[in-house]
């Protein structure tokens, strides 16, 4: 394909990693169990080459392009600094990182997190509200989701429909005996993080644009997001993170860093209820994972947002 020189190398630096937990979204009750793909053997989408030069060929391609340069192109619908791709790694391609051809033939599915049937479009808009803290999602028909839906359509072609493949999601890394601590959390962070995504987890920019994400603070993903799960974070990190050494950490690991990730500042989540942290912790994450929002660390109230 061409114009595809804008696009950041990373998938170039992702080495395969595997483990063989099971997986669980637990916000999307119809799931069946599936396995952690060894990268492998997992489904495989189509070429680039493969893409037909017609109206739906240029329409994946800009559906591509909105995945992996979100901010630049849809800032109107981005509240901070992140991509599509920076949880979806490899363009929406990587088994084990949630990838767009596992997701796009599981949908209309229930989600527990807004209690109703949700399409493949009301997914897409979730993550436009929570994960780039957008405010008002585009549109159903508008052109971002109809981009970014046809391109999710294109990954998933021969893929079965309604049948869960291996590799979809992030695949749960189970909680260790000793549940998590947060003082080793910085130790690892200091180890094996913040040389990438900065001692501050404030990222790294050239120019505007960050090139190494920032894993909280103003510009990162909101208190409603997935990832400030730490079971979530915990499994996206454990399969993914570092970049490039996937699968390194213990699980224990895994679990102590992304908790010191999500006890620290970020976004509200924008379904702040009344202004009150603890109502919005009873209603929205007192059943939402393992997570901090609303508990007090170390004598300081988390999930007071950030702007
Ligand atoms: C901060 C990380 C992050 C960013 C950025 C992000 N997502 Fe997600 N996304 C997640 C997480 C975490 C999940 C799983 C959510 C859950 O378990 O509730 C998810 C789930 C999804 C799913 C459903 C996956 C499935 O198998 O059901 C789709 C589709 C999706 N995201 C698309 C997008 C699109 C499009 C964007 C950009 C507009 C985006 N995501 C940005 C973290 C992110
Ligand atoms: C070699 C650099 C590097 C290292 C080391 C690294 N990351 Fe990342 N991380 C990245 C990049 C780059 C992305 C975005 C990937 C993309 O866009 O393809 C990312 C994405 C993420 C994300 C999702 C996006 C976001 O901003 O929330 C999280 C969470 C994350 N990393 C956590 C960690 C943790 C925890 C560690 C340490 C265990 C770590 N990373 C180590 C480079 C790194």
């Amino acid at each position: 394909m061409k114009n595809l020189s804008f696009v950041p190398v990373l998938a170039a630096l992702i080495s395969v990693q595997v483990s063989a937990a099971p997986i669980a979204m637990e916000d999307q009750s119809q799931l069946q169990v599936p396995a952690a793909a060894p990268v492998a053997t997992a489904f495989q989408p189509p070429q680039e080459s493969e893409l037909p030069d017609n109206a739906y060929g240029k329409l994946v391609m800009q559906g591509y392009a909105l995945f992996v340069d979100t901010k630049r192109l849809a800032p109107q619908f981005v509240g901070n600094g992140l991509n599509c791709s920076n949880c979806h790694l490899d363009q929406g391609r990587l088994a084990n990182s949630a990838p767009l051809w596992g997701a796009y033939p599981m949908y209309p599915a229930y989600r527990k997190k807004n209690d109703k049937v949700n399409t493949f479009a009301e997914r897409l808009q979730g993550c436009f509200q929570f994960s780039m803290n957008g405010g008002k999602p585009p549109a159903a028909d508008s052109h971002e989701i109809t981009a970014l839906s046809t391109y999710a359509y294109w990954l998933a072609s021969k893929a079965p429909l309604g049948g869960e493949l291996p590799g979809r999601g992030y695949p749960e890394v189970p909680q260790p005996a000793k549940g998590y601590n947060l003082a080793q959390g910085a130790e690892v962070y200091k180890a094996q993080c913040a040389v990438c995504h900065g001692a501050e987890g404030q990222g790294q920019k050239v120019g505007d644009s960050y090139v190494m994400p920032p894993l909280w603070g103003k510009d990162s993903y909101n208190w409603g997001a997935g990832m400030h799960r730490i079971n979530t974070a915990a499994s996206f990190i454990k399969h993914n993170m570092p970049l490039g050494k996937g699968g390194s950490l213990t699980d224990q690991q895994a679990w102590d860093v992304a908790a010191y990730v999500n006890r620290h500042e970020r976004p509200q989540d924008p379904r702040l209820v009344d202004g009150s942290v603890e109502k919005t912790r009873i209603k929205f994450h007192a059943n939402d994972g393992v997570n901090l929002y609303g508990q007090t660390v170390d004598g300081v109230l988390i999930g007071q947002g950030i702007r």
